[in-house]
């Protein structure tokens, strides 16, 4: 943890904020290192949900551009940079992660969210990821992301055209879950983290696994859906899920995982 990324655990939620807002969350090496360890430790340990924040006003400003100049990175040219290392945690995280955005989203702040599992927004938020603008080029795999949730065109909107989204135009493109208030905006996402907390952990992350392995032969998927789900009804998840059910009381998932 550095004063830049503050890391906090609490009801088996890891939070991850990005702290840095004289610099509206502008991301910095140290930072990215930062927010890359929180990620790979949520793995091990009793961590059932990340929660990816910013400060009021500020989810980030994108890399930060005077780091982008000393260090230019070069994503899977050799040394890893720190960049890489956080976006590989992000997408090997087997936890669900959760990304909350209240202020502004520039550039990796809004790639970032294509390899979140959920993602929420207050109303005065904005996406954007000027990558022409700053004579630069998508990264990590938004240029392929983006067109499939979005559709191709509508992409090319924020890739090519470097727009700006406010929060109701990115939920009704798909590219956030859906905007909340303001006002007790962190206390929601902590809810829904929370929900997510509480859920069977081994079929939480079978879930994630599967809704992101590639597409593949309709068949295969089936069967390997079929594999996992005969392990999870051998699993002592599922024995305390249907006992549950037959006790007609609510399942306590809580000594799992
Ligand atoms: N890298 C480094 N510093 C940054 C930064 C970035 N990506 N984004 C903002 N900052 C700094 C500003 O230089 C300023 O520092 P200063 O107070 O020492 O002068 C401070 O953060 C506040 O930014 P400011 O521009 O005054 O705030 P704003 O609310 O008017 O605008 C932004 C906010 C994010 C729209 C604007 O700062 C901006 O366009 N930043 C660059 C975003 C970007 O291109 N990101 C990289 C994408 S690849």
């Amino acid at each position: 943890m550095t004063d830049t990324v503050l890391v906090s655990d609490e009801n088996r939620v890891r939070t991850i904020r990005m702290n840095r807002p004289e610099k509206k969350n502008a991301i910095t090496r140290a930072m990215y290192s930062a927010m890359a360890e929180a990620l790979e430790t949520a793995n091990g340990g009793d961590t059932r949900a990340v929660i990816i924040a910013g400060t009021p006003g500020a989810f980030s400003a994108g890399n930060d551009l005077m780091d982008f100049m000393e260090a230019p990175p070069h994503i899977g040219g050799g040394d890893m940079p720190p960049v890489e290392r956080f976006m590989r945690a992000l997408m090997a995280c087997e936890k669900p992660v959760i990304a909350a955005v209240d202020g502004l989203a520039v550039g990796i702040g809004t790639t970032l969210l294509l390899h979140c599992d959920l993602a929420y927004a207050t109303k005065r938020s904005v996406f954007t990821t000027p990558f022409v603008n700053l004579a630069l080029a998508p990264e990590f795999g938004s240029s392929q992301l983006l067109p499939g949730i979005v559709g191709r065109v509508v992409a090319s909107e924020l890739l090519l055209l470097g727009e700006k989204w406010d929060a109701e135009t990115a939920a009704a493109k798909l590219l956030i879950n859906k905007t909340l208030p303001e006002d007790g905006f962190e206390e929601a996402v902590a809810e829904i983290a929370g929900k997510l907390a509480g859920l069977a952990p081994g079929a939480v992350q079978t879930a994630k696994k599967l809704i992101n392995t590639p597409p593949e032969d309709l068949t295969a998927r089936i069967e390997r859906e079929g594999g996992l789900f005969a392990e999870q009804l051998r699993s002592d998840e599922f024995k305390e899920a249907a006992t549950a059910f037959m006790e007609r009381r609510a399942p306590d998932f809580s000594r799992f995982g």
